[in-house]
């Protein structure tokens, strides 16, 4: 009898290890991560490189639930902010934690917008604004994604999430065929891959809504993290924190990161502002459109992790987590507000209403793409 127990628990481990590459360390395990509310079942993959370095993707909203990265000593900590069960995700202590954000990341102003002489109206979830694909029961950071494909690819682990996301989900036109590709390499970068493909002209901006904190999640505060950010321009927004259209230099005012600055430098500037700290867009300088390059970097002085983010996207929303509110988090860790921040690279927030923006407007026969990259150091 315990022979056999320890035959079926032999099996179960093999089955777990779905797949693995050439290194002994580098693997993919996967594992329930709980059931949501309305019964679908929830798994959780955790990706492993030869440095140690693990990362945790679940399949609800293709989100990032973890990332454990080594600190100058190579000591690891988990530096995103999540919950231990899909149940943490589905409360109201979720604020888009890791997720992918969309159809439409960012706002929409008064959740309207107007294509070919047709008038759209989404959620409202945001007043007066649409937020992050609007918060319903079909926005992409809430349905479950299927894990398509398991595999090392040459150099990193690899999970793709796809969904279909239907016509008039949401309020958004068009049958949106979505894949997003996660892929964690030897020199502990992410890499986000996003394809989209359309049946009717629709809009569409992802994005990936990581918080941060490069001292280990539950850190008190991320002030002490200086950043830099590759924009000389950003666009300015009303009360409601919709672009007024403008397109203003950054000089002379707390939005300069373009030389390292510590973040709580000259946040109180900003404290009695309508979003209560950084929730800015920055147009990144770019050579050429949707180049691969750098948009910012994060470092965290005490434990030497740095984070490089780039993208193909033309602007970065820098969020000093002006909303989070001492949540429970991973580990009964609380998450007091400006504790974590994000750099969500996407297209400009209300492009749909400003056509000087760079359009987000997909249509059949072209394919949306994105890439993000997340690359870890110390310095
Ligand atoms: C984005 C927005 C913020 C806030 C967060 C989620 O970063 O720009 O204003 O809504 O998402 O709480």
């Amino acid at each position: 009898m315990r022979f056999h127990c320890l035959v079926v628990f032999f099996w179960m481990i093999v089955l777990e290890m779905v797949s693995t590459s050439t290194s002994p360390a580098a693997s993919i395990i996967r594992k329930s991560f709980g059931t949501t509310k309305d019964g679908k079942k929830v798994e959780m993959y955790t990706l492993e490189n030869d440095n140690g370095m693990k990362i945790r993707l679940m399949t609800r909203g293709a989100t990032l639930v973890a990332a454990e990265v080594p600190d100058r000593d190579g000591k690891l900590a988990d530096v995103v902010l999540g919950f231990d069960d899909v149940s943490g995700y589905e409360s109201d202590k979720n604020q888009y934690f890791g997720c992918t954000t969309g159809r439409v990341a960012n706002r929409i102003s008064k959740g309207q917008f107007v294509m070919d002489g047709k008038q759209y109206k989404l959620a409202v979830n945001n007043e007066p604004n649409h937020l992050h694909g609007g918060g319903g029961p079909l926005a992409l950071d809430r349905v479950v994604w299927t894990a398509e494909r398991l595999n090392s690819e040459g150099q990193g682990q690899t999970i793709t999430f796809r969904y279909h996301s239907k016509d008039g989900d949401e309020g958004y036109p068009g049958n949106l065929t979505l894949k997003v590709k996660y892929t964690l390499t030897g020199d502990n970068e992410i890499h986000i891959n996003y394809t989209a493909e359309t049946d009717q002209k629709t809009p569409v901006n992802l994005t990936n809504h990581t918080y941060f904190n490069l001292a280990g999640a539950g850190a008190e505060t991320v002030l002490e993290h200086s950043l830099q950010v590759n924009a000389d321009l950003y666009t300015p927004f009303d009360d409601t924190g919709i672009p007024t259209g403008e397109i203003a230099r950054v000089d002379n005012t707390p939005i300069d990161f373009r030389e390292p600055r510590r973040i709580g430098e000259r946040l109180d500037q900003l404290i009695d502002t309508p979003l209560q700290g950084y929730d800015h867009n920055y147009v990144l300088n770019k050579t050429t459109a949707a180049e691969l390059s750098v948009a910012a970097v994060l470092h965290e002085p005490s434990t030497g992790r740095t984070l490089t983010v780039s993208t193909t996207e033309p602007g970065v929303q820098f969020y000093t987590g002006n909303h989070l509110f001492g949540q429970e988090g991973k580990g009964g860790r609380k998450y007091p507000k400006r504790s974590a921040c994000c750099l969500e690279t996407q297209h400009f927030p209300d492009s749909v209403n400003q056509a000087h923006f760079p359009s987000v407007l997909l249509t059949p026969g072209q394919t949306y793409h994105q890439t993000c990259v997340y690359a870890f150091s110390v310095k």
